[in-house]
């Protein structure tokens, strides 16, 4: 069953009934100023921490799901009835009901009582504000005829707004309100209504809310608004029952904006009013707020032209943005899901990792070394410079012996939890990636302090009884400066030194795959994952020095051979003890008992290595083949390859958080949408087009467009996992938008599918492609010229581009030479 469709024209996908299995989402703003919102108005804002700085409060995990938003009522005064134009927090029917998530976007239509409205919100490029434009519409369908006209009388409806203000720190704003309860303040000055909670002392931002037009009443305290405990609720407030508001303040207790706004409509007549919801970062403002003239602070926004003309501006942006790579293949949904969301949703778990969205409370995980750096690869081809900043960010919470903190709160910048063996690798693959993109090797030569430990801190995302055991703080305490390069390289060395009695490196906490945390007594567990990727890492490495020296910023490439050294002696530890007869293993336990192999009683085939193996080149092609043949008989199901087979269906104290998890959730056998990337790209490298595509197409968000009954999540975004066959609930989609699975799908595709790859010397087309295919077109910006490429599959076959037409010329290889002239170039490939 669907519950809306894509509108490709517009770039929206629009929502025909407000009763989705799941709120599904959209996110306004850009990396400032973010506005979560739901197709039924619901979620939450904040400035630059959803933690820290949270403007709305929003309820999790409540009762209806989607509680807290940016609401509205529309009573009719004749008859004292009332609905919300949004369908929440009321939730009466309405007679007409849609809903458009654009980019940066959203615009919720309704009817209902003989009332149209259509409600925009966004959020102006740069600003720190959002907007909600307000269109508020007698219906026309109400008059059946001129006397009928004549005879109707205007109708007098009055407008409520709603939003409840967070205390700015989300944690404290729902745990301490013996505190809290007597700390909020809130006020109206004219239209306006200010949020001023610590403003002065602890906090140099304050809140505001303004509308457009006189305000007839308001309300700054929430129980004047709903009225007293066990009277009312959200669905019914005592203002909107009663029609006006008791121009209440807020000293203490619940702060929140409510303005009363009484209208006349003839029929027919349409009237457009203006909420502006933001924050002024007020360092200029010491002590309340000055006395502000109407809506001063919300200045031209509250004026419909200008209102038109910032909304045009989102749209023109991420119509730019979204220029940077455009395909069209012979599957319109790869297509707009390339085209559109896919990139979209690189944008914002850019922005905001895994830290703020409605699974993820926005209180907890911060900015992830390993996530954010392996957002970046679906993102570098947009924004690069923002690239370029979040790499170096990334960098400083590394230490000098080259470990990292795991995650840092975009406003403090400060690092938090350690223990965790990949983090340190995934910096190199984000800053090869981006010098790929861009060419820019002098970012390697930016200086970049190292991390110091000033606080303890915990290892590992739980506490855990043996944990002491891992900490290893040497060299954390000193403050030394390094370059980009001398961090990658702590990284590498931190990784290859601390390795196990295999060779391999040492699992500790926990590598990529958060909750196989093997932690035992004698802190030795192993993990042939990390080793594939210190293999790969290292191949970067040694590229990434011999590029410089051949653009001639190093004169001899020194560096390279030690990183061909780690390589190699990793990769003979990986074939001797990582390799199982059919694939390979995932681990060693703290006893040196091989996980993910045939020999174990439950979880004897694990995906994560077996497609890094191939990406790493690891064994020969017959292994490469033989284990992702293992992946395809084992893993695969309709919706997507899962984690590992068979599920663990009782805990086992020597793996840790994976096996609490029932079977088919979690890191415990669902579909982790994250590494069928992986399997895509490794199918790619060997040459198997059809089964990339099959892979890629089985996790495809728009391919559950039909089926969103049993989806449950958003069909235009990929969500971090799907219950997997052992759970009743097989095809459900758990936690969407913030999942690595959003830049790995989009690199996957884009690099590896259609095979368009930056490279440091230029673009290389190298497409792996389904044999049905007949060809497909891309268009993607590249070092400063656009790339118009053409390829064409006479033979049907899946792979091998023998040469190129670049412009008209031959080109011996497939690599498309670098330009950067601003202009258009024509580069047709055949496959052959
Ligand atoms: C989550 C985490 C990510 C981790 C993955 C597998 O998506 O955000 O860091 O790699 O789970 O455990």
């Amino acid at each position: 069953m669907r519950f809306g469709r894509f509108d490709n024209q517009n770039r929206e996908y629009v929502i025909t009934q407000p009763d989705t299995p799941l709120p599904w989402i959209n996110y306004l703003g850009e990396s400032k100023y973010c506005a979560l919102i739901s197709n039924t108005a619901g979620g939450y804002s904040f400035y630059r921490d959803p933690r820290e700085n949270r403007i709305l409060r929003y309820r999790y995990d409540n009762i209806p799901f989607d509680q807290g938003g940016r609401y509205l009522y529309i009573r009719d005064d004749q008859t004292g009835k009332f609905f919300s134009p949004t369908w929440a927090p009321v939730y009466s029917k309405l007679d007409k009901y849609e809903c458009r998530h654009g980019m940066g976007y959203t615009t919720i239509k309704s009817k209902c009582l003989g009332i149209e409205t259509e409600i925009t919100y966004f959020v102006p490029l740069g600003e720190n504000l959002e907007v909600w434009k307000v269109e508020i519409k007698s219906a026309k369908s109400e008059i059946r005829n001129k006397s009928e006209a004549r005879n109707l009388k205007s109708k007098t409806i009055t407008l409520f707004s709603f939003i409840e203000f967070c205390l700015w720190n989300a944690v404290e704003d729902m745990t301490n309100f013996q505190r809290t309860w007597s700390t909020g303040l809130a006020h109206c000055e004219g239209s306006t209504i200010y949020h001023t909670t610590q403003f002065g002392y602890w906090k140099d931002i304050f809140a505001y809310f303004a509308a457009s037009e006189k305000i007839d009443s308001h309300d700054c305290q929430r129980k004047d608004f709903l009225g007293d405990y066990g009277y009312n609720t959200l669905q019914s407030p005592k203002a909107v029952v009663e029609g006006k508001c008791s121009n209440s303040k807020a000293v203490g207790w619940a702060p929140i904006g409510a303005h009363c706004i009484k209208l006349k409509l003839k029929p027919g007549q349409k009237k457009t009013i203006i909420f502006v919801l933001g924050v002024e970062p007020a360092a200029k403002r010491r002590g309340s707020p000055k006395k502000e003239p109407r809506g001063s602070l919300a200045g031209s926004f509250l004026d419909p032209k200008r209102v038109d003309k910032e909304l045009q501006k989102v749209k023109d942006y991420w119509k730019d943005n979204l220029s940077k790579f455009q395909c069209e293949t012979p599957d319109q949904d790869l297509d707009t899901s390339l085209n559109i969301w896919n990139q979209y949703q690189c944008r914002q778990t850019f922005a905001w990792s895994r830290y703020a969205s409605y699974y993820e409370s926005g209180i907890g995980r911060g900015m992830g070394f390993r996530d954010s750096n392996q957002d970046t690869l679906g993102f570098a081809h947009m924004l690069p410079k923002e690239v370029r900043q979040r790499i170096l960010d990334l960098a400083a919470i590394q230490f000098a012996d080259g470990s990292t903190y795991h995650q840092y709160s975009p406003l403090t910048k400060k690092g938090d939890l350690l223990g965790y063996s990949d983090d340190p690798l995934w910096l190199v693959f984000s800053t090869a990636n981006y010098i790929k993109e861009t060419g820019d090797f002098s970012i390697l030569d930016e200086k970049v302090p190292f991390a110091v430990l000033d606080r303890p801190v915990q290892i590992g995302h739980y506490p855990h009884p043996l944990i002491p055991l891992m900490g290893r703080e040497k060299g954390k305490g000193k403050r030394e400066k390094g370059t980009l390069m001398d961090h990658l390289e702590a990284g590498i060395l931190r990784v290859y030194q601390d390795r196990g009695p295999h060779g391999l490196p040492l699992s500790k906490f926990a590598d990529w795959n958060d909750c196989l945390n093997m932690i035992g007594k004698r802190g030795k567990a192993e993990s042939v994952l990390v080793g594939m990727i210190l293999v790969k890492a290292c191949k970067e490495m040694e590229k990434i020095t011999g590029s410089r020296r051949e653009v001639g910023i190093l004169t001899e490439a020194s560096g390279h051979k030690k990183y061909r050294k780690i390589a190699d002696e990793m990769q003979k530890a990986i074939e001797k003890a990582g390799w199982d007869g059919e694939w390979y293993r995932r681990a060693f336990d703290d006893n040196g008992k091989p996980v993910g192999s045939k020999s174990c009683k439950e979880g004897k085939l694990y995906l994560e290595p077996q497609p890094w193996a191939v990406i790493s080149g690891i064994g020969n092609r017959e292994m490469g083949i033989g284990c992702m043949d293992s992946v395809y008989k084992l893993l695969f199901t309709k919706y997507g390859l899962k984690l590992l087979h068979p599920a663990y269906t009782k805990y086992y104290p020597e793996l840790g958080e994976i096996s609490t998890y029932p079977p088919g959730l979690k890191e415990n056998a669902s579909v982790f949408c994250h590494p069928n990337a992986w399997a895509v790209i490794a199918e790619c490298i060997l040459g198997r087009g059809d089964r990339a595509y099959e892979y890629c197409k089985a996790i495809l968000p728009i391919s559950q467009n039909e089926i969103a009954e049993t989806r449950k999540t958003e069909p235009y975004v990929y969500c971090q996992m799907v219950a997997g066959p052992d759970h009743p609930d097989f095809g459900e989609g758990k936690n969407s938008w913030l999942t690595g699975s959003a830049a790995w799908n989009f690199y996957a595709a884009s690099q590896y599918i259609l095979g368009i790859r930056p490279e440091y010397d230029g673009l290389r087309i190298d497409p792996c492609i389904p044999r049905a295919w007949n060809g497909f077109k891309v268009r993607r910006t590249f070092r400063g010229a656009c790339y118009i490429i053409k390829v064409s599959n006479p033979k049907r076959i899946q792979k091998g581009v023998k040469y190129l037409m670049v412009d008209g010329r031959k080109i011996e290889g497939n690599l498309a030479p670098i330009f950067k002239d601003r202009k258009e170039h024509i580069v047709e490939a055949i496959l052959a």
